[in-house]
């Protein structure tokens, strides 16, 4: 380190400080190489702090020109690549606060007054949150349209619906799908009521108790979009809990993308068959040649465990800390940046696994899984799935449901002994379980007899699914 940056450093303090910081507690606090990232956001609220100093007439019209005149320098030299981040400058905002000092002198000195970094970086993480969120609701509504276009081309593709993963009924391959379309639209709107939480501003709460100068943080708040200011300095500069909040509704989502990518994966297997992921989003092995793996969705149910590890982490960051800023709120960034990354990188993949990406030469859109209706159909056919439908007509038929129940038991253990399905059961042998049983039971115990009998709002029949698929297309504006 060269004497000019510790001359640097200890000026960001004061003269109080007799002596240097070892390299290794330089590198320990400092949070540069990470917070960098916001600085954006920073010179974001930078700026509409220094437009409101004027206002007020706590700094003077030419110093506000110059601070925007070095700030543009600033960004432009950031977005080149040409700033000089210094570790001894500490975090994102001593090292731009000092370069605008450098650029414009006393104006850079000023910007500070009335602030503190407490406010300072609590702001700028609300900011850049903000925007990731944005980003990220538009990929959930990304998500669940490329979902609603393959669902609607599936209506009538039916594959035996689960319970503890034994075949329980059969169900539309398009209302399983819309399954994950329901999970995906509760995603948006956890993100959607978070970022009204995130959106407040802490700026003009200092360094924890409010400030002397006569700020207008009302002013601040609508120059920077954000739809009011907190009301306690103490709290503003040190809860995390909207980082907190936004981590768990990440790992709601990524859970979410769990359980599909775990389907798509059993779905995949020889044992199943049911669809094929392209060759773009599979690996090969370097020993078995026959092998084609479906590393993307097995990556993003492996990558759920560090997004929840997150939370967990930030969780655990925020307790035990008293009023009101700690340097341990340092250690939100990075955990919260990862999780922006990693669920934003899963979706847009995501988004193009199952939407797919336009042909270059046709321009059509090239999905990513394809599905083998014959697959599953043949396995809806085994493990008696219209058992439940066979209690029913005989209910239907007068018989109490538990009765029943009982007579479909036995008739499925006869099926079971001739190695047949319940329909494959002659009329004459099914009569001798039941005498109401007539030749119309071989509609009910059909697939598309099952299916279309399930016509309960948010059942599988395939006229609530039309209607669901409706709904889901005017939500989502997808014409
Ligand atoms: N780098 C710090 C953080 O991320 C900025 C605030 C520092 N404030 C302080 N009083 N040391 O939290």
């Amino acid at each position: 380190m060269s004497a000019n940056q510790l001359d640097k450093k200890s000026q960001a303090w004061s003269a109080l400080f007799s002596e240097p910081m070892s390299e290794l507690v330089q590198r320990y606090t400092a949070s540069v190489d990470f917070d960098r990232r916001l600085a954006s956001a920073d010179i974001t609220g930078s700026l509409a702090h220094a437009d409101m100093l004027a206002a007020q007439g706590i700094i003077s019209a030419q110093d506000l020109a110059d601070i925007r005149r070095g700030m543009a320098q600033i960004q432009g030299e950031i977005e080149r690549g040409e700033f000089s981040w210094q570790l001894a400058l500490e975090d994102v905002h001593l090292n731009i606060e000092a370069r605008l000092t450098q650029l414009v002198g006393d104006a850079g000195k000023r910007l500070h007054t009335g602030r503190s970094r407490n406010d300072q970086v609590a702001t700028d993480i609300r900011l850049w949150l903000r925007g990731e969120i944005d980003l990220i609701t538009g990929l959930l509504r990304e998500l669940q349209g490329a979902l609603v276009e393959v669902a609607q081309r599936h209506i009538d593709v039916i594959l035996p619906g689960f319970t503890h993963l034994q075949v329980a009924q059969p169900v539309s391959f398009a209302h399983h799908l819309l399954a994950y379309v329901e999970m995906f639209s509760r995603d948006e709107q956890r993100m959607l009521d978070a970022r009204k939480r995130v959106n407040q501003l802490p700026l003009g709460s200092a360094a924890l108790a409010g400030t002397t100068y006569p700020l207008d943080r009302e002013r601040v708040a609508r120059t920077l979009g954000m739809e009011g200011v907190c009301q306690n300095s103490l709290d503003a500069v040190s809860d995390r809990d909207f980082a907190i909040e936004f981590s768990a509704a990440a790992s709601l989502v990524m859970v979410h993308i769990s359980r599909l990518s775990e389907e798509l994966i059993l779905w995949m297997s020889q044992n199943f068959a049911f669809i094929r992921i392209a060759d773009r989003f599979t690996t090969g092995s370097s020993i078995m040649p026959q092998k084609k793996n479906p590393d993307v969705p097995e990556l993003a149910r492996g990558k759920t465990g560090r997004v929840v590890g997150h939370l967990m982490g930030l969780i655990t960051l925020m307790k035990g800390q008293p009023l009101a800023y700690n340097k341990d709120n340092q250690e939100d960034k990075e955990p919260l940046f990862d999780t922006v990354d990693t669920l934003r990188d899963t979706l847009r993949i995501f988004v193009e696994m199952i939407g797919g990406q336009p042909n270059p030469v046709s321009g059509a859109k090239e999905g990513g899984i394809s599905v083998n209706p014959a697959a599953m159909e043949a396995a809806a056919q085994k493990g008696y799935a219209t058992a439940t439908d066979l209690a029913d007509y005989l209910v239907k038929k007068g018989l109490p449901f538990r009765d029943a129940h009982e007579t479909v038991a036995h008739a499925v253990k006869a099926a079971q002994s001739h190695a047949c399905d319940l329909s494959e059961l002659p009329l004459k042998v099914l009569q001798e379980f039941h005498p109401a049983i007539d030749k119309d039971v071989y509609q009910v115990l059909s697939l598309r007899g099952s299916l279309n009998a399930r016509a309960t709002l948010g059942g599988t029949a395939p006229a609530q699914v039309q209607t669901q698929i409706a709904r889901h297309r005017a939500r989502l504006a997808l014409g």
